[in-house]
């Protein structure tokens, strides 16, 4: 079958009195996880203030429509595709959809693939592009779980 791997990166619009990126990032993965079963798509994308990097995998039809609906959505702006190619393979085969905020402490993978302190996918190649987005999300699924407000486990009594 042949696939289709495309990778872009845009400016995120926000409101800057509020910073609801944490919801933003789930509404979006929640709709496009819905969706994206539907049609065979799998990748993985990546946030931080500014920027979105996504990573789009499947049938060719099905991966151009779904970006081309994607570039359409008013929550971005300034989409520029970084890599559309044929692929044998999918990096994200388990993933609907994954997404992760770089967060202050992954400054360490930031300037390892960024080869900069400060992230701006503009100036990265669209295979590093990928190796990132795939080392954010890896390491937000990895870390430790947070004890506190909301979390299942807080209400659960200490050992
Ligand atoms: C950064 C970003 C990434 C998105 N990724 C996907 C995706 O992978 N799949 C998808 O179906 N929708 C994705 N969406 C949402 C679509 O743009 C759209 O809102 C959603 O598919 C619902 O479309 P509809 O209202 O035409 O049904 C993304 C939106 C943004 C802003």
């Amino acid at each position: 079958m042949s696939l289709l791997r495309v990778v872009y990166y845009s400016r995120r619009r926000v409101d800057q009195d509020q910073d609801a990126s944490a919801d933003q990032m789930a509404d979006i993965l929640a709709a496009s996880i819905a969706k994206n079963r539907l049609r065979g798509i799998t990748g993985a994308m990546i946030m931080d203030r500014r920027w979105f990097v996504q990573v789009l995998e499947g049938r060719s039809a099905d991966v151009t429509a779904a970006y081309e609906r994607i570039a359409g959505d008013p929550r971005h702006s300034d989409i520029v595709l970084a890599d559309s190619t044929p692929i044998d393979e999918r990096r994200f085969p388990y993933w609907w959809m994954a997404g992760a905020a770089i967060e202050p402490q992954m400054s360490d993978l930031v300037r390892r693939w960024c080869e900069d302190t400060e992230f701006d996918p503009s100036r990265m190649t669209p295979r590093r592009l990928v190796d990132l987005t795939e080392a954010v999300v890896t390491a937000y699924m990895e870390r430790p779980p947070v004890l506190g407000h909301g979390h299942p486990e807080a209400s659960q009594p200490h050992a």
